[in-house]
């Protein structure tokens, strides 16, 4: 009940969000001393870009396929089989360009795969596949967008409604976001900034 899945997404090595994600797994294991923990590190192992090659294997007959192509079918699976298996999910996940990494944005394009987790009907539309589950996702941004509410957005905030959209498209209605606003602002800012997201931790575990 208690197993979790951390995808840290920041390429930096001394990033805000790898040290909340770090707190968040520290917490969790002390509370819950049975829980299996996967931390996939997406910012510094980023998914290999979709090409031509790439999204021809979706398509392929699975006995035709390139090595290449058997080897990125069997890292997507592995990587949706982590997000099926987990009960909660962490993505530690820093504004870039007013939306997700780069890194993010590539593991998007190898779990969102049709009839693995997303289905589509013409009558009703798209479905998500995957069993709800709670998705907290630590947001580190250098200025001040608000905490990702989508009854009141930030205009300039991409990410929240962007990660909102695509995880609910899976399945994973359940999301949260843990914003730490100010990163770059200095002083008091970036200190508030992290213990509001520290608190918030706190209180998911705690309730967890
Ligand atoms: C390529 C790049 C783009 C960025 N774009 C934004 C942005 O659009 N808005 C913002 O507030 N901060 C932006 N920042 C600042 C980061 O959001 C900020 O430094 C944050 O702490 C990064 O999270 P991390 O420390 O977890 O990597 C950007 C930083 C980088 C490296």
């Amino acid at each position: 009940m208690n197993n979790l899945l951390v995808l840290d997404t920041s390429p930096r090595k001394d990033a805000v969000s790898r040290s909340l994600t770090e707190g968040f797994i520290s917490a969790w294991g002390d509370k819950f001393s049975d829980a299996s923990i996967v931390h996939r590190d997406i910012g510094a192992n980023p998914p290999e870009h979709i090409d031509d090659e790439l999204i021809d294997a979706l398509r392929r007959d699975p006995d035709h396929l390139s090595d290449r192509q058997t080897a990125a079918i069997a890292a997507s699976d592995a990587m949706i089989a982590e997000l099926a298996a987990a009960d909660v999910i962490v993505v530690g996940a820093p504004m870039h360009n007013f939306t997700i990494s780069g890194a993010l944005r590539t593991w998007i394009d190898h779990i969102a795969r049709p009839g693995k987790t997303f289905g589509y009907d013409p009558e009703t539309g798209p479905h998500g596949l995957l069993d709800d589950k709670p998705v907290y996702v630590i947001s580190t941004r250098g200025g001040k967008y608000g905490d990702g509410d989508p009854e009141d957005p930030n205009p300039a905030d991409f990410q929240s409604g962007y990660l909102r959209h695509i995880f609910g498209f899976i399945g994973l209605k359940n999301f949260n976001i843990i914003a730490a606003n100010g990163m770059d602002m200095g002083g008091d800012h970036r200190a508030n900034g992290i213990k509001e997201a520290k608190d918030k931790i706190n209180n998911v575990i705690a309730a967890a």
